[in-house]
């Protein structure tokens, strides 16, 4: 994600929402619960989001004062956070054991967004602390860029747009060939949770052969869906002709795909990872890319955001002179973002924090 996010525009009454943030129903309740409290607690923003706060002081304000502390780094929060009744925090930045072992009223450490392997949650659950996520924001958005990503590579638009922009080669379809017929073709997923669901029903309406594998999915979820299901990853793998990573980064996925893995797809194959960065070892895609065995990368989390400029992807990336510079798109965590996402991760975790200070039941919680 990289950089914070300023002031977000609103959305305009009668366009998407009114300009208040808060739905009828919870607006009751805010009356029902919050009117006769003081302003008593704290609540920080650890990152991302700046000044002006609207939506979470809308949502928290009248028992809550709400700091951004603009941070980028965890040590900026030492002194700042020790206090905090509840904590939202994005992704600039982790919470490790030197946070979450100074926290000494913490109700509530909301993940404003669906990954939270930046938070060592397992430690805050043995200090009583709930770790929630906001899972449900930008489902749509992420399915949206892995699907757009496909769409570039496959189609060969973004690599000829590449080559003919450098003045590279005649002005002709057939410095693209071969491109095979979308229809038909195998998408594969690994994790067909959320955003895997969404990226297979929009490969299915594009005509693909959609199979997945995800151990954890109930027996039957692909009868409702409609999309094949395999037992081993490895089976996966051996017939994807686009490989898209829809899972959350564990110990069981990190570096999932690598050399090894990559030498098992089907030679000319695309990979597309809007997931998590360490899903992936970048360091294998540039011999992937020169060789061919990948006929295109679609990357939007790296392992380290952002990147050093001598990571061996970036350095293959800017080459000229390398396959990947035409084969390969790089994006800057960019596929969650949405205004109308962004404005609901904001309002849906800051419910989440006043749904811990009033001691309601919290959405969510993952620890
Ligand atoms: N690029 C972005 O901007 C962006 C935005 C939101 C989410 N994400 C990432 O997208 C991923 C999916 O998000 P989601 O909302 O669909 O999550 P989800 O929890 O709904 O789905 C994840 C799925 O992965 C499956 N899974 C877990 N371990 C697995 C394994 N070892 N092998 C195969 N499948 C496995 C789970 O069973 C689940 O069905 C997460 O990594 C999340 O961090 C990225």
């Amino acid at each position: 994600m990289g950089r914070k996010h300023g002031p977000v525009p609103f959305p305009r009454r009668g366009t998407v929402a009114s300009n208040d943030f808060i739905e009828k129903d919870f607006r009751q309740e805010l009356a029902r619960t919050g009117i006769h409290m003081s302003k008593k607690y704290k609540v920080v923003i650890t990152d991302f989001i700046t000044e002006p706060l609207e939506p979470e002081n809308q949502i928290l304000g009248d028992l809550s004062d709400v700091i951004a502390l603009d941070g980028s780094r965890e040590q900026d929060l030492a002194g700042k956070i020790e206090d905090a009744d509840a904590i939202m925090l994005y992704h600039i930045l982790g919470l490790t054991h030197k946070t979450i072992e100074q926290l000494n009223r913490c109700k509530l450490i909301v993940r404003c967004g669906v990954g939270y392997d930046n938070i060592d949650h397992a430690l805050a659950r043995r200090r009583g602390i709930p770790v929630a996520n906001v899972p449900d924001y930008g489902t749509e958005e992420v399915a949206d860029s892995a699907i757009g990503l496909m769409m570039a590579m496959i189609r060969g638009i973004t690599r000829i747009n590449s080559l003919l922009r450098e003045a590279i080669g005649p002005w002709m379809y057939t410095q693209v060939v071969p491109l095979h017929r979308l229809r038909g073709r195998v998408f594969g997923i690994v994790g067909l949770g959320r955003i895997g669901t969404a990226a297979a029903l929009r490969a299915k309406a594009l005509g693909m052969d959609v199979v997945f594998y995800d151990p954890y999915k109930p027996c039957g979820y692909e009868k409702a869906v409609g999309v094949r299901r395999v037992e081993h990853v490895d089976e996966l793998f051996a017939q994807s002709h686009v490989l898209s990573l829809h899972c959350p980064l564990t110990e069981e996925t990190f570096h999932l795909i690598d050399r090894r893995t990559i030498a098992t797809l089907p030679a000319g194959a695309y990979l597309i990872n809007t997931a998590r960065g360490a899903v992936v070892d970048a360091t294998s895609l540039p011999e992937a890319l020169a060789s061919g065995q990948l006929a295109g990368a679609g990357i939007d989390v790296l392992e380290q955001e952002p990147p050093p400029a001598d990571h061996p992807l970036i350095v293959a990336w800017r080459d000229p002179n390398h396959a990947a510079h035409h084969r390969l798109i790089i994006n800057p965590h960019l596929a969650f973002y949405s205004e109308e996402g962004l404005m609901d991760m904001r309002t849906k975790g800051s419910i989440a924090c006043r749904k811990a200070l009033c001691g309601q039941p919290i959405p969510n919680v993952v620890n």
